[in-house]
């Protein structure tokens, strides 16, 4: 087979990437290892920033998205006895949207369907080849069990975390910070308690209340490493967060429900650079990964895509090199912003059981709550810089 783009996983990373190339007249095929059904059904983030949207839709990719997401002016901060609301689009103008992860994916893979474009699912020993030079190629054996060979004039490697394109940029720097707490999330079929986010620091550990929709809530408790996520029992977890979220505080009640998934979430932050090596560009969890608390890992990923695309088309169609040149730079100034958002909130608002940090943490909430420029901070993060940041 023959390709311009050969794009290693069809996460919203990939898929994205291949719905921007074709709309810029370039080539490529996605190669994935799990099925299609696996890959539109994981429960994973929630929230999308201001610059997601606009690129979304930009796509032609936001119908399903204004139809049936839904748009948050801001969160709610929370510690015992006090809840603020932090107005972003008073603060700065941009705001979010709840449409999961899930809906994401299942758009992509509709349009990307729709376009006829080429996605090898459930392959295996995918391997990359000869990236240093102008002919790379990725091997892997198909679903059906044959030998493949791929050629292409560049490899993405949009392959997450765990996928062996990190491994291909030798002598990378890598940088890393492993929390000593994980995320228990829930997903539960019960209308959400609040109209827009709950993050709440507590004694307990931290909760947060986000939602799907107008009848699908997911929740999270900050619970230790390890934790098994069958050892609770739902009324356990439901007391949790009725506790952490502030269940009785000034007449708020937190509704439980059927609890349909739960998972436990490790939590670490890592940056790999350059996210580029000779043919080999990398985009998304492939290059970094931030722990949950901000909302910024599926959104740093398209962040990542909307640069690499127009990298890319310059570089293959125009065979202009200087986009491409320019792409791990310019990618890891966001990256970095974003990591270093992620980690404010996640070390602000995760109890450690030292009381100086909790003294600390609950000056600096305080501080951000009253404080327009401490809330304007928090707001321009969490809606998210332009992408050209
Ligand atoms: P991925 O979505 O990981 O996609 C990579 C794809 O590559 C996968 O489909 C994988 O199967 C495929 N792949 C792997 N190896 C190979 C191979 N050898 N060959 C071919 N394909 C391969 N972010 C938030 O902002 N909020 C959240 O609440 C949140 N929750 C999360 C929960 C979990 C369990 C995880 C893992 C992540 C979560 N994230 C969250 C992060 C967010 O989901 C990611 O940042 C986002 O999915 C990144 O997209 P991606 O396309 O770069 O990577
Ligand atoms: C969700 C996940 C996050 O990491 C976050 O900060 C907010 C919401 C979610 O899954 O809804």
């Amino acid at each position: 087979m023959r390709t311009q783009v050969a794009i290693i996983g069809a996460g919203p990373a990939g898929l994205l990437l291949s719905h921007l190339l074709a709309a810029g007249g370039v080539d490529s095929v996605v190669v994935e290892t799990r099925s299609e059904e696996y890959v539109a059904a994981r429960i994973r983030a929630g929230i999308l920033e201001h610059s997601s949207v606009e690129l979304l839709e930009s796509a032609g990719l936001g119908t399903r998205l204004r139809a049936e997401g839904d748009e948050h002016r801001g969160i709610y901060l929370q510690w015992p006895h006090e809840r603020h609301h932090l107005d972003f689009v008073d603060l700065t103008g941009r705001s979010v949207w709840v449409y999961g992860q899930t809906e994401v994916q299942k758009d992509l893979i509709a349009a990307r369907k729709a376009a006829g474009q080429e996605i090898h699912y459930e392959v295996s020993d995918v391997v990359l080849n000869e990236v240093e030079s102008e002919r790379p190629y990725v091997t892997f054996t198909d679903k059906s069990g044959n030998k493949q060979r791929l050629d292409a004039s560049v490899i993405a490697g949009c392959d997450g975390s765990f996928g062996p394109s990190r491994a291909a940029v030798p002598a990378a720097q890598t940088y890393e910070r492993v929390y000593p707490y994980s995320w228990f999330g829930i997903l539960a079929d019960v209308a959400p308690s609040t109209d827009e986010l709950i993050y709440a620091w507590h004694p307990d550990g931290f909760a947060l209340h986000s939602m799907r929709s107008a009848t699908v809530s997911r929740l999270y408790l900050q619970v230790p490493n390890g934790t098994d996520p069958q050892s609770w029992s739902d009324d356990q977890i439901w007391d949790a967060l009725a506790t952490r979220l502030g269940h009785g505080q000034d007449g708020w009640k937190l509704n439980p429900g059927k609890i349909t998934d739960r998972s436990v979430l490790p939590m670490r932050s890592y940056v790999q650079t350059p996210m580029r090596h000779g043919n080999l560009f990398l985009a998304g969890d492939a290059a970094h990964i931030v722990p949950p608390t901000g909302a910024k890992g599926l959104n740093l990923a398209i962040a990542d895509v909307a640069l690499l695309s127009k990298a890319l088309i310059a570089r293959v169609k125009e065979n202009d090199p200087r986009l491409a040149d320019g792409y791990s730079d310019a990618a890891q100034r966001r990256v970095w912003r974003c990591t270093h958002f992620s980690w404010w909130m996640t070390t602000m608002l995760h109890t450690s059981g030292d009381p100086f940090d909790a003294e600390l943490q609950l000056s600096q909430l305080r501080w951000v709550a009253s404080s327009q420029a401490g809330a304007t901070g928090l707001a321009e993060n969490y809606a998210g810089l332009p992408i050209s940041y």
